[in-house]
């Protein structure tokens, strides 16, 4: 059984990826922790420029400081009108962190004159996996779509309500939460992290 450390607080995230791994890698061959399960150590701060390197960031920290197989996640919302940004501010755009209605009515504000055809954007979450002998590996899932002028729907989180993925006709946020694994950035990019750990971790350690 290898002891794999996802480098996140976030219980919602921590059984995501179990599910995700459970499906592809049969329990077995991974206990999932999170960092709640580890001694506590200072986190960094999200100082990348892009996705992959705060991934990259938060990984490496975790490996270094438990010795553990450690992956850790970054994603945020690029919007094309806004040159990609929100981008790894997403989550503190409006100048608050986490203060996800706040966010979302900066975003709507600044493309309010931007005409439909213009207003593309996607979600992108990177994903990084750093191995106690310095192995790095980073992939990436992506959801396009566009961005409508008001919000729809209550579930999700952060920019849902105002996203249509592309081949949609509800928002991210009036899916189902197994809906959204399937489509979504992140279940894309955590899949592609499953595929990877089939091939990476020793089998039967
Ligand atoms: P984090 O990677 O969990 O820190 O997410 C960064 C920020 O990106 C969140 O606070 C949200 O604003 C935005 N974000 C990331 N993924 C999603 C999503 O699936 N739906 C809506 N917003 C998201």
């Amino acid at each position: 059984m290898t002891r794999l450390l996802l480098a996140t607080r976030n219980a919602k995230k921590l059984a995501e990826l179990q599910r995700i791994l459970d499906g592809s890698l049969g329990r077995e061959r991974v206990e999932l922790i999170g960092l709640a399960d580890v001694p506590e150590y200072q986190e960094l701060p999200e100082t990348g420029l892009t996705f992959g390197e705060n991934a990259l960031i938060k990984a490496r920290e975790g490996c270094r400081q438990t010795g553990l197989p450690t992956v850790a996640d970054d994603s945020g919302l690029a919007v094309d009108a806004l040159g990609g940004m929100p981008g790894v501010f997403s989550a503190r755009w409006s100048g608050r962190h986490g203060d996800d209605q706040a966010n979302l009515d900066l975003v709507l504000a600044q493309i309010g004159d931007v005409p439909d055809e213009h207003r593309g954007a996607a979600f992108v979450c990177a994903v990084a996996l750093v191995l106690p002998g310095g192995k790095e590996h980073l992939v990436e899932g992506r959801q396009p779509g566009r961005l409508l002028r008001a919000g729809r729907g209550d579930g999700g989180f952060g920019y849902d309500p105002i996203f249509l993925g592309e081949g949609q006709d509800r928002t991210n946020a009036e899916l189902t939460g197994a809906e959204k694994d399937a489509i979504s950035h992140r279940g894309k990019a955590l899949r592609l992290l499953a595929k990877l750990l089939t091939k990476v971790l020793p089998a039967g350690a």
